[in-house]
């Protein structure tokens, strides 16, 4: 389709960080000084040119494990965003918008478009407007995390008003969005994290904090149980421990549901470390399993979620955190300080050297 509403300077070539194989970042990205411009919308596209990106471990992780036959390389790496409309063919955008959004990971490898690249095509149903006086590198890392904390605890975890929430990974920037988010609708919010994240949780409003690092939480959690018990149990760790979810009936309500990101296995033995993850939480009741509802869910385009994700921002209800901006020579460095998993708010890339 012709594109009905667009900017004149739209060039053919771009810079972009191209993932072109299998590996770790520093292995299988490549800069590119002239990648093309995919330019060329379909409706319900617009193409953005993009200010930020934010980084997500989905990106190395994908890269990590996914051959290119599979993956459909190369494309530039990278799913969120944060820049303006420069050509649209869907009718709630229009040339100029302040936009932010992801690329999802499920698109990627039939679209080719990724977020560490100058101008990308997206779906408009996976933006929205960038929340006034917010700069570029601050959105560009609501959309992926924000989801994600939202469907998982308003979708799969059906969270309401009034109840109480164990959030497992308060400083991943999945819990960081989830705390504000409970707290918004008044929910008891107790996390996990480090000895150091504890005033950081604790000002962003987590009520009760446990300290990962002393011991197993399952054990802080049976030693002194939460009175009442949890509603809803958000694992964003990616943990493949299954005994927070198979010990949970101590400290999990009857009815209550224990919502993970999915257990991310590393080194060797992926697929055992699924496998005995999927059965502990999975099995019925009747051959020794867990009374209590588990829900395992992957992230993905879904924009009434999104929209609540803007009015908690407009509502100044949640503050997305950034812990470090990097120039766009500087994308390995930006990935060597997520694959820490110490940062504590998204890491982002400016991509335009001018934007805040
Ligand atoms: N299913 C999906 O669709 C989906 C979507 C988004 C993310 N994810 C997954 O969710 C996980 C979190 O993603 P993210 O982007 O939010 O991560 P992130 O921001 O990179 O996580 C870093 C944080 O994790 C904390 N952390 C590390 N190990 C921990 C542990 N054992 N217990 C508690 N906190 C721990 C660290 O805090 P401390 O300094 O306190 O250790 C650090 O602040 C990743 O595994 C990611 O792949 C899945």
């Amino acid at each position: 389709m012709s594109n009905p509403s667009s900017s004149n300077s739209i060039p053919d070539t771009q810079k972009a960080w191209l993932a072109v194989k299998r590996g770790t970042p520093a292995q299988a990205i490549r800069f590119e000084e002239n990648a093309p411009v995919s330019a060329k919308l379909k409706k319900g596209e617009v193409l953005v040119k993009i200010q930020a990106a934010a980084l997500n471990p989905v990106d190395y992780k994908v890269l990590g494990m996914l051959p290119n036959f599979i993956a459909n390389r190369p494309y530039p790496l990278g799913n969120d965003i944060a820049g303006v409309v420069v050509a649209s063919a869907d009718s709630k955008f229009t040339v100029g918008d302040e936009v932010f959004g992801t690329i999802w990971v499920q698109e990627q490898r039939k679209t080719k478009q990724g977020a560490l690249a100058e101008y990308a095509r997206i779906s408009a149903a996976s933006i929205a407007k960038r929340p006034a006086d917010m700069p570029p590198t601050v959105a560009a890392g609501i959309s992926l995390v924000g989801l994600t904390a939202s469907i998982g605890l308003f979708q799969r975890g059906k969270l309401e008003p009034g109840q109480s929430v164990f959030i497992n990974g308060g400083s991943t920037a999945v819990g960081l969005a989830a705390i504000q988010f409970a707290k918004a609708i008044g929910c008891k919010v107790t996390v996990t994290g480090s000895t150091a994240k504890e005033d950081k949780l604790k000002a962003l409003g987590a009520d009760e904090f446990i300290d990962y690092t002393k011991g197993p939480v399952y054990d802080t959690l049976i030693a002194n149980p939460p009175t009442p018990k949890f509603n809803v149990i958000f694992e964003t760790v990616g943990s493949i421990d299954p005994k927070l979810f198979a010990l949970s009936e101590a400290y999990l309500a009857p009815g209550g549901t224990f919502v993970s990101v999915g257990p991310q296995p590393e080194g060797n033995g992926k697929f055992g470390q699924i496998v005995n993850f999927l059965w502990a939480v999975f099995r019925p009741t009747w051959l020794g399993g867990v009374n209590r509802k588990c829900s395992i869910f992957t992230v993905g385009e879904h924009p009434e979620e999104l929209a609540r994700v803007v009015k908690f921002i407009e509502d100044k209800k949640f503050t997305p955190l950034v812990d470090s901006v990097h120039d766009f020579d500087q994308v390995l460095a930006a990935y060597d300080r997520l694959m820490t998993k110490k940062a504590t708010g998204k890491v982002v890339v400016k991509v335009d050297p001018t934007v805040a």
